[in-house]
């Protein structure tokens, strides 16, 4: 959500911020803009719409020398996506750009227009800007000035400030959104929302933690923590490769992050697999100890995964589980008791609602571990433990390899509880062991597979709304499928359990409503076979994904034979996440960046 980079050396700012923000267009796509401090004089740049109006607008300007620069790509929050609310803000002699929200901008904005201040955005950000030059005008140093306005801003925040007064520094702060500041061997000095704008560009890295803020000029780093004491800079390498997030030749990052699943799911489960146990070298069984409940909370995708997994959980571990949206969850005031495992399941690590209950669930004592995508990510660096996903770079918008494999993380994860709780002997632990070995082929996309959606997918452009159904673990794969439906094709569709049609929506049903089905032959499959015969006599119009032929479907996705539920529940996942995509083609949308959407979602 929004991305920001910064830059201070002496190579060419423009190039390496609009390269930053490139890596970080996923994140918010609805303006951008750069402001550049060179030899005392200050530009800035903007545009509404993709990077690329940006770089068009920039052709022109040159940025050699000794430069301070800094960047936005924005998601809008507060204000529609226009020029004037594209960051960064500007007041007399200082520019900002931010990421998060502020909570108590509206005061501030008041006491500040009650002293002449004339602003020129919608936005909360500009009121940053605004006040620190404010305290610069009580007789306040620079330094002085930005740690009071960061004192008085409430809400989450990452944020990056120069000023004509200070011109080689940036000014810097953290709270609750994301921000990593690098360096490297030429003494240049770098920001990044996230290490994706980093790659490449940095060896060494300070992924900043909440209450941390300072400066930095051509030649010094100053850090101070939330206490205001004088933090020591804990540089770490920085790892990922740039390699895992180019497109490969596929047409949209999607594509290629679908195809790629076959490939991740096998780094999922290397060195985790025994024959007869679950190996997580990250976790300490005492984790598991007095244990009886589970509680997972995540959004979105994220969610559905954590939902799938409660079926796994209480099938194959034998322990309560509860599954909550982290939005909700923060604010219902929830009981928690200490013999529950709290659990986070997160692609970013960074989304602010799944964020706060991990630190609601800190606060309660409870312990607590994230299965995350990206390491060093704020919950990973928040939870007692973690488990890494290694789905790597995940550029679409619509989740597709992170889902896959935190499918995998869950199912191993309940084979491990299962070996500790003794729910399962140890026949059945290395029968569900045998068939996880099995997922990495199952995942492989099917040339036929692909060609068949292709076709099918013309037939599916219009009527009046989706429903995907599903029992059982399918469910909640029937609410992902609906997911990626609605998020790039822009058509309403609904997750449904099969079961559930019948007490209302099935109201809906004649040849405009397409159902979906999902038709397990290894989950019941009578049973959904009754409620989609239902469906039929009512004439909704219906595609079944099974590896059982269906006569009553008007379209069939044919899925291989496979001896267990959850070689069904992969293959299944495929040709959802194909359907969605070549729908979306045909409707000629933005597939990777879907309109109003962003990747990683860091505000409430
Ligand atoms: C959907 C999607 C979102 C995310 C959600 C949570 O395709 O990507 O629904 O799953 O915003 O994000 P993470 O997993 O980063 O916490």
């Amino acid at each position: 959500m929004c991305g920001i980079v910064g830059y201070i050396g002496s190579k060419d700012a423009k190039e390496i911020l609009l390269d930053g923000l490139k890596e970080l267009e996923y994140r918010g796509y609805d303006s951008a803009g750069i402001s550049l401090l060179c030899d005392g004089k200050f530009s800035y740049f903007k545009a509404v719409g993709k990077l690329e109006n940006l770089v068009q607008k920039m052709q022109k300007c040159s940025s050699n020398g000794s430069v301070v620069g800094i960047g936005h790509t924005r998601w809008a929050t507060h204000g529609k996506p226009t020029e004037i609310n594209a960051h960064p803000h500007q007041a007399s002699r200082s520019f900002v750009v931010h990421n998060g929200i502020i909570e108590n901008y509206q005061a501030i904005k008041k006491e500040l227009q009650s002293s002449g201040v004339v602003f020129a955005s919608q936005t909360d950000t500009e009121v940053i800007v605004h006040l620190f030059e404010s305290f610069v005008k009580d007789g306040l140093s620079d330094y002085e000035a930005f740690e009071k306005c960061i004192d008085t801003l409430e809400g989450a925040y990452a944020i990056l400030l120069m000023t004509k007064s200070s011109p080689d520094t940036i000014y810097f702060a953290k709270h609750g959104s994301p921000m990593i500041l690098g360096i490297n061997e030429d003494n240049e000095k770098f920001f990044g929302s996230s290490d994706a704008a980093l790659i490449g560009k940095c060896s060494q890295v300070i992924y900043l933690e909440d209450g941390d803020y300072g400066c930095v000029t051509s030649d010094s780093i100053t850090l101070y923590n939330k206490e205001h004491t004088r933090a020591e800079l804990a540089f770490v390498p920085l790892t990922v490769t740039k390699l895992s997030a180019q497109k490969d030749g596929f047409r949209y990052f999607m594509e290629k992050e679908i195809y790629e699943q076959s490939e991740v799911i096998s780094d999922t489960l290397l060195g985790r697999l025994s024959d007869d146990m679950i190996v997580f070298d990250e976790l300490d069984e005492a984790l598991f100890d007095g244990i009886d409940e589970i509680k997972l909370c995540a959004c979105g995708t994220s969610y559905h995964s954590a939902l799938a997994a409660s079926y796994l959980f209480e099938r194959l571990s034998k322990i309560r589980v509860s599954v909550e949206i982290a939005s909700e969850f923060r604010y219902r005031e929830p009981l928690m008791s200490q013999n529950t495992l709290f659990i986070v399941i997160s692609q970013s690590g960074e989304t602010a609602d799944t964020l706060e209950t991990l630190k609601m669930a800190k606060k309660a004592a409870l312990r607590s571990l994230v299965i995350c995508n990206v390491d060093n990510s704020s919950m990973v660096r928040l939870a007692d433990a973690s488990i890494l996903t290694r789905a790597g770079i995940e550029k679409g918008v619509a989740s597709t390899k992170a889902f896959a494999t935190q499918m995998m993380v869950l199912w191993m994860l309940s084979i491990y509880v299962a070996k500790i709780r003794q729910s399962l002997t140890s026949k059945q632990i290395s029968d569900e062991i045998n068939t996880m070995r099995e997922v990495s082929r199952v995942t492989l996309v099917k040339e036929g597979m692909h060609e068949r959606i292709t076709r099918l997918s013309k037939r599916y452009l219009h009527g009046h709304g989706f429903f995907f159904i599903g029992r059982d673990i399918f469910y909640p794969l029937a609410l992902e499928g609906a997911l990626k439906l609605k998020e790039i094709s822009y058509l309403h569709a609904e997750g449904y359990p099969s079961g559930e049609m019948k007490h209302g929506p099935i109201a809906l049903a004649d040849p405009e409503l397409f159902t979906i089905a999902l038709m397990p032959q290894h989950m019941l499959y009578e049973k959904t076979k009754s409620n989609i015969e239902e469906l039929s006599a009512r004439d909704s119009t219906i595609c079944v994904i099974s590896s059982i032929e269906f006569d009553k479907a008007d379209d069939f996705i044919a899925l291989e034979s496979h001896g267990h539920y959850m070689l069904e529940f992969f293959e299944m996942m495929i040709a959802l996440q194909l359907l969605s995509m070549q729908i979306a083609i045909r409707l000629d949308n933005d597939v990777d960046m879907p309109r109003n959407l962003a990747k990683s979602v860091t505000v409430e």
